[in-house]
């Protein structure tokens, strides 16, 4: 019997949760979590689509396989999600050590085909995958990428205090660059009931902050109860449950930034003031060949519209550098708008051609490497001069901070040290939380801080961390 499971995860959030609940769901069957594919008989690797890069992580993770797969032929090597749906087949051939190919779209069956890969004798590739929607009818592709939710126990989640929860699947927008709308299928949402019913669940078993998830989160929409529900009907009923204490929702679409959901963002108390709304490019003309559905004006128009509703906003955002076509003039447009919207954070990325998109198939991929990294350093020193700022501006003020639990540094020396401390639990050790901005704030104190939001006085930052003390008010509530 194979029960000894190893599982990498490359890509978004949506994938780390999907391997958080393929994990949950596999030790409710009897397997046990290992943290090398040596001591596996379960190989799995839960794949990226977005760019070049993260599929090559992948096809050289399986090339190292190849020795283990000859010794141990038993042992099951699986490529599941994004990259599964892309290349289908196609794996089978470049690895033909591979034994399983699954699409996102058929998570919810993944105990029963291990299962049945397990108990075959003769081992057949075995590849399960969504119908392709560029040729089928909407309703069969909709079907046929089944919704993957399940509960899952609250010692199985990767942190006791905080969830990731999909409110939706797939996308719509076929944005000319993006690969997703073709491997997470057409956009589906699930209902308000549902997703409150989980977050309910999740709240009574601790958890204080919710990270609300969806390709385009803020065009959720639910017509099940008769009447239609958005996003911002969704997080006022998630408002009201006890226990829970923040909720965070990315990625917003810019064109579905309706004044419903900015009143609900600045009058629901529990909803951080934090919005990752990417633009992708400065330029009209870049955005016009990415399908983006807006100008450069209206993202400004909608910018102020969020900075005038919400107090104390954040926002942030997604660039592409390097787009087919992008000039030096496009791409100094890209870091007008950073200087101007001054985001808190940018995620900046150098166009990668994805066979079956619009771009790839209509448009060269003309800018050099070479171009494409300058820009991105170019535009990342733009944006990180601006967080070094917003940073320094923070030193001496008292921020409310979600204890997430010790720091990485603290980890290790935990973990090398050989000497563990009788009463670890309520020693003072450096810990890591963060702000309703998602700001990652470095202080010590005691493990049993870890899901409490308490108060922390920054003392000393750089661009992407604050270090602080707890402040007095809050040290008194431990
Ligand atoms: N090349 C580079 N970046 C991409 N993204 C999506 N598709 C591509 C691509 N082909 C980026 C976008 C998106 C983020 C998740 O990934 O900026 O917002
Ligand atoms: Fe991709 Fe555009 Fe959909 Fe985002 S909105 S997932 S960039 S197609």
């Amino acid at each position: 019997m194979t029960k000894r499971l190893y599982i990498e995860t490359v890509g978004c959030q949506m994938n780390v949760l999907d391997s958080e609940l393929i994990v949950s769901g596999l030790i409710q069957v009897g397997y046990e979590l290992v943290d090398s594919p040596s001591n596996a008989d379960t190989i799995l690797y839960n794949t990226c689509s977005v760019r070049q890069h993260a599929e090559d992580k992948i096809y050289s993770a399986l090339g190292r396989l190849r020795p283990l797969k000859e010794q141990r032929p038993e042992a099951i090597i699986g490529v599941l999600g994004c990259m599964a749906q892309k290349d289908q087949a196609n794996i089978f051939r470049r690895a033909d050590h591979v034994d399983l190919v699954v699409g996102p779209g058929q998570f919810n069956r993944l105990p029963q085909i291990l299962e049945e890969v397990a108990a075959q004798r003769h081992r057949e590739p075995r590849m399960e995958i969504s119908l392709d929607r560029m040729t089928e009818k909407r309703s069969d592709v909709e079907e046929s990428f089944g919704k993957f939710d399940p509960p899952r126990p609250p010692e199985l989640r990767a942190s006791p205090h905080q969830a990731m929860v999909r409110i939706m699947f797939g996308c719509d927008k076929f944005c000319t660059y993006c690969i997703v709308p073709k491997v997470r299928g057409p956009e589906q949402s699930r209902t308000a009931a549902d997703i409150e019913a989980e977050v309910r669940r999740l709240a009574a078993d601790g958890c204080v902050e919710v990270l609300l998830l969806g390709q385009t989160v803020n065009s959720f929409k639910d017509t099940t109860e008769g009447k239609l529900l958005r996003l911002s009907d969704l997080l006022a009923r998630l408002n009201e449950i006890d226990g829970l204490r923040r909720i965070k929702f990315v990625t917003n679409y810019p064109r579905h930034m309706s004044d419903d959901l900015l009143q609900a963002v600045r009058d629901l108390p529990k909803v951080s003031p934090y919005l990752h709304v990417p633009v992708q490019s400065g330029s009209n003309d870049q955005l016009k060949r990415m399908k983006r559905g807006y100008t450069v004006e209206y993202y400004r128009e909608m910018v102020e519209r969020i900075r005038a509703t919400i107090p104390h906003v954040a926002i942030s955002s997604d660039f592409i550098v390097g787009f087919c076509g992008e000039t030096e003039e496009d791409f100094q447009k890209s870091i007008e708008i950073v200087r101007w919207a001054r985001f808190k954070n940018s995620f900046i990325f150098k166009y990668s051609q994805r066979p079956g998109t619009k771009a790839a198939d209509t448009m060269p991929d003309d800018v050099p490497d070479a171009v494409k990294r300058r820009r991105n350093n170019e535009l990342l020193a733009v944006q990180n001069a601006i967080c070094l700022e917003d940073s320094l501006a923070l030193q001496g003020r008292e921020l409310e901070v979600l204890v997430e639990g010790t720091s990485k540094s603290q980890q290790k020396r935990t973990s090398q040290s050989s000497e563990i401390p009788s009463n670890a639990s309520s020693n003072t050790v450096q810990l890591v939380g963060r702000t309703v901005y998602d700001q990652i704030v470095v202080f010590d104190g005691p493990r049993t801080l870890a899901g409490q939001i308490l108060p922390v006085r920054v003392e000393k930052v750089d661009a992407f961390t604050l270090f602080g003390r707890v402040a007095s008010s809050g040290a008194a509530k431990t």
